[in-house]
């Protein structure tokens, strides 16, 4: 059987689409015939079809989520799907812990989600359609030294996918948790400094690249993932070059 993942005429709302793993989802999205608004606070790249549309949006800000949703509805009439990956990752002992820095991990991480998913459910519920996934963390679960901030709002984010999911199910809506493993992108590299940490991901999981983990997103964003409240984890770094 072959199965292709069709979107055309579909929009996606993606967070934290202009780096990393959001961004190799919105062109893959654009290939696919769909139209991916990116909410990001930096410019990502153009896609040759110009179906992916930044948006500059800090999705701490609950007014300015709202603003932009409302644009995307207005410029293209329908929200399909929302993949909430914008994310910070500061380090930091809990004992040094800036406050104000604690507070905009949550308010990015959990609070980001929050406001972006209240602002595309009205237009999902009257659909009685729609998907959200939004990112979990293998350190909400192992936890790690000078990650409690990140970690935190990922297990939170673990307990808000799968109360949502519960809240929403009776409309159709799929709310969803993705695990995507370990994979080098911006924000890796920031949280994980060459040489030991690295090296220790390389050996204990392997690195993947953003492509890698479009084909499970996409997955979970088409019809063939009947299920809600589920998690998906792609433990291991499998790439495309390690199936030659
Ligand atoms: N890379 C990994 O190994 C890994 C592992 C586990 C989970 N994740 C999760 O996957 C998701 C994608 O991460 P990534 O590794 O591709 O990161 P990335 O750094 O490449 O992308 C994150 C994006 O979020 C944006 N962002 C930051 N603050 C924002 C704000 N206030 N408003 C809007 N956008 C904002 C950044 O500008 C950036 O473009 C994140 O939720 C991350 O926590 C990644």
């Amino acid at each position: 059987m072959q199965a292709s993942f069709d979107a055309t005429g579909d929009v996606l709302i993606v967070t934290g689409g202009a780096n990393g793993i959001g961004a190799a989802l919105a062109h893959a999205y654009a290939d696919a015939g769909g139209t991916a608004a990116v909410f990001d606070v930096v410019a990502g790249q153009e896609h040759p079809s110009g179906r992916v549309v930044h948006h500059l949006v800090d999705v701490s800000d609950r007014d300015a989520v709202l603003a932009a949703v409302e644009r995307v509805r207005a410029e293209h009439g329908r929200i399909d799907a929302l993949v909430a990956g914008a994310a910070v990752q500061p380090r930091s002992d809990v004992v040094d812990m800036d406050p104000q820095q604690w507070r905009h991990t949550l308010a990015v991480n959990l609070d980001g989600v929050v406001w972006c998913a209240q602002a595309v459910l009205p237009e999902m519920i009257a659909r009685r359609s729609g998907t959200i996934l939004v990112f979990a963390s293998g350190l909400a679960t192992a936890g790690r030294a000078q990650a409690s901030a990140y970690a935190a709002s990922k297990g939170a984010l673990i307990a808000f996918a799968k109360s949502l999911a519960a809240e929403v199910a009776e409309h159709r809506i799929r709310v969803n948790t993705v695990f995507p493993g370990v994979v080098d992108t911006p924000q890796f590299r920031q949280a994980n400094p060459a040489g030991g940490e690295r090296e220790h991901w390389e050996r204990a999981t392997g690195i993947g690249q953003p492509a890698d983990v479009v084909g499970p997103l996409l997955f979970l964003l088409s019809p063939a993932a009947t299920m809600t409240g589920s998690t998906l984890t792609r433990d291991r770094a499998y790439t495309k070059s390690e199936a030659k």
